[in-house]
């Protein structure tokens, strides 16, 4: 069993979860994730690792409350323990020192580009990061983020902290200001694409790291399956990393709707059955 040491929202549906799980924290590099299971009916849910700590022995995992298992697992408390933590997962980000590096982040994309801004950090590169967001109250991980960045410039699409703009216009900024080395790229499917298409006009090596969906996480199932330079990769064990410039995203972003409404209807049942058996306010 894996205990939750802490929790708490960094959002109204973002949670942040420290697990207790040391051989993971031990193992674990930039760039892998885990596969959790709260119980043995449990959906098998990937997380990207966003931290962790060997001397106490846990890992940090953010999550967004989107469906049934994101709902219970955000609802879980300290004290509380997952049934299993598969990981670490996936191949480690290939960090090295090539200069600088632009890290962008999306919404929730945000929590698994912070190892990785930290670890380019560590490598000795300058670092430039851009988070974003559609309102400030979604904005997540400022303090980390500034605390390994050279610099960090915030997004939010309707103005409301930092820049008015999408995660590509803090972007374009930073290119067109001075010479960027390496990109990396985290967040929703349509912004990688055009985080992509972005770096691509300037000829910046751009990396995205994929979250599909994933069921065994092992390479045997073919869930996780993309299309990179026209050749089928597993996300689970060839990624999450791919380059940027050759994902299909259009066909990445096809495939994660196909369960979209059959997942909409899941989850409105079952916040139908939680204010069922809710207790009557007297
Ligand atoms: P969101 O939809 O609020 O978007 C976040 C930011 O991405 C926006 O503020 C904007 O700056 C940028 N963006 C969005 N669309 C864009 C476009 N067309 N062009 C340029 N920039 C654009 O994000 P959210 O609701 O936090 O994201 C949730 C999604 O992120 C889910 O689909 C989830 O699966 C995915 N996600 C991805 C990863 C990953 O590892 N890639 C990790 C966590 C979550
Ligand atoms: Fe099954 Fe990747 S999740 S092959």
């Amino acid at each position: 069993m894996y205990k939750i040491i802490d929790k708490e929202f960094l959002s109204e549906n973002v949670a942040r979860l420290v697990i207790e799980a040391p051989y993971i924290a031990k193992s674990r590099k930039a760039g892998n994730f885990i596969i959790l299971r709260i119980d043995k009916n449990g959906e098998r849910i990937p997380l990207t690792i966003a931290d962790a700590n060997i001397e106490k022995g846990t890992i940090t995992v953010i999550v967004q409350r989107v469906g049934v298992s994101s709902h219970k697992l955000c609802a879980m408390n300290i004290g509380d323990a997952l049934l299993d933590v598969v990981g670490p997962l996936g191949k480690e980000t290939h960090i090295s020192n090539v200069g600088t590096v632009l890290c962008a982040g999306g919404g929730v994309g945000v929590a698994p580009l912070f190892p990785i801004v930290q670890a380019m950090k560590l490598a000795g590169n300058r670092v430039i990061t851009v988070i974003a967001a559609r309102t400030k109250d979604l904005v997540i991980l400022e303090d980390e983020m500034r605390a390994y960045s050279d610099e960090l410039i915030i997004m939010t699409d309707d103005g409301s902290l930092g820049k008015k703009g999408l995660v590509t216009q803090g972007m374009e900024e930073v290119i067109l200001r001075e010479k960027v080395n390496e990109a990396v790229v985290i967040g929703p499917a349509i912004m990688m694409k055009y985080a992509a298409l972005t770096t691509k006009k300037y000829d910046i090596p751009t990396v995205a790291s994929l979250n599909t969906i994933m069921v065994d996480g092992t390479g045997m199932c073919g869930a996780c399956r993309v299309s990179v330079g026209g050749k089928t990769e597993f996300v689970c064990v060839n990624g999450p990393e791919f380059d940027a410039h050759k994902v299909n995203f259009d066909e990445m972003m096809f495939r994660l709707n196909a369960y979209k409404t059959k997942e909409a209807e899941g989850y409105s049942d079952y916040l139908k059955s939680l204010e069922s058996t809710a207790p009557a306010l007297v």
